[in-house]
């Protein structure tokens, strides 16, 4: 069976762009692979968190990663820091890397645009990601298109490894979803919808209710033509709703366009509210259950330790080869 990896910051409440670019993707993987699932803590603090939320915040990404259909029984769930093979292998990595290209990396530039103070760890974020994946010889890598270059980059760092130390990595592939690689913002639609948008209308998280979903999805930002048609480049905004319409309901984007001539963005949006709440309803009522049951901690305990069996063999592996200890 082939290994997957793939993780998430708890670094707020996850939005559909989360759910359609990685979690949906998921839930139909963790059948056919060996599914790590990461919470990814010790990415979450390469910007400044509050310690109280940044606890609440992973106890509940556990919750949702479930509530989404994640099975304990299938996958591996686990916490970052609770396995520390992660961060020595985040530093090996580091020592391969150039800083510049980790200054090229598209995410570090945004994140640290115009900022007057950006930890080190912002620019040393893809190393730690690239241990990640490697620790586990993952053969796959489901994420959203934002992704991309640091999938790129873990590749190029696991090939400088094997040739320069010893041939121990797989080299892993990406995994993008066919539709909803790139959900936008509903406010801006040429920007990406991000959890940590200041603008709340920007995003429609998992966790809000059936009335800020409809708000949201009616004053998204759309065009004055009134037609619902599919053009990235000319209509953005109403493209983008197109395609969440088409992910939740699974009809083609082309049988929704004939729904709807003739007949305008209002109903269109008001069907698209109704869709979106129906399908987060379930999801919202286990997350509920989760948050407040013990089941929680004794599955993140358990993926703890399968982890941590599998990372500490390769962290061994990865000193040995480099001559580090007494290996
Ligand atoms: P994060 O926490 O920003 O996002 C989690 C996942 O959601 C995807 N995503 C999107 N997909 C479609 N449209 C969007 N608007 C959208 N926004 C986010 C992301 O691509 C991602 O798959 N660096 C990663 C976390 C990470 C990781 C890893 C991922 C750390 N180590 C190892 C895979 C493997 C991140 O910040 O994701």
């Amino acid at each position: 069976m082939k290994t997957i990896f793939s993780g998430v910051q708890p670094s707020g409440t996850l939005t559909i762009g989360n759910y359609i670019g990685a979690l949906k993707q998921f839930v139909e993987l963790q059948h056919d692979y060996n599914c790590y699932f990461c919470i990814v803590d010790q990415h979450a603090i390469t910007v400044p968190q509050d310690p109280k939320e940044l606890k609440q915040n992973i106890r509940s990404l556990a919750a949702l990663y479930l509530a989404v259909g994640i099975d304990p029984n299938k996958a591996t769930l686990f916490i970052q820091s609770e396995v520390p093979a992660h961060a020595q292998a985040g530093w090996i990595l580091q020592c391969i890397s150039y800083i510049g290209e980790l200054e090229r990396m598209t995410q570090f530039k945004d994140k640290s645009a115009g900022k007057e103070a950006v930890s080190a760890g912002l620019l040393t974020y893809p190393p730690l990601m690239a241990g990640d994946i490697l620790l586990y010889n993952a053969d796959l890598v489901p994420v959203g298109e934002d992704q991309k270059q640091h999938l790129e980059l873990t590749r190029d760092l696991a090939e400088r490894f094997n040739k320069k130390y010893a041939n121990i990595f797989t080299i892993p592939d990406i995994q993008l979803p066919k539709v909803g690689a790139r959900i936008m913002s509903l406010q801006d639609p040429t920007k990406k919808m991000s959890k940590s948008d200041a603008n709340k209308k920007a995003f429609i998280s998992l966790l809000d209710e059936p009335k800020q979903i409809e708000k949201k999805i009616k004053s998204a930002v759309t065009d004055s033509e009134g037609v619902v048609k599919y053009d990235k480049e000319n209509k953005p905004g109403i493209s983008n709703l197109l395609s969440i319409y088409s992910i939740f309901s699974g009809k083609s984007v082309e049988t929704i366009e004939k729904e709807y001539e003739g007949k305008g963005y209002g109903a269109f949006k008001g069907d698209l509210a109704e869709i979106v709440i129906n399908e987060l309803k379930p999801i919202q009522d286990r997350y509920d259950e989760l948050m407040d049951s013990p089941e929680l901690d004794a599955i993140l305990d358990r993926g703890a330790e399968k982890a941590n069996e599998v990372a500490s063999q390769t962290i061994k592996k990865m000193e040995k080869a480099m001559g580090l200890g007494r290996h």
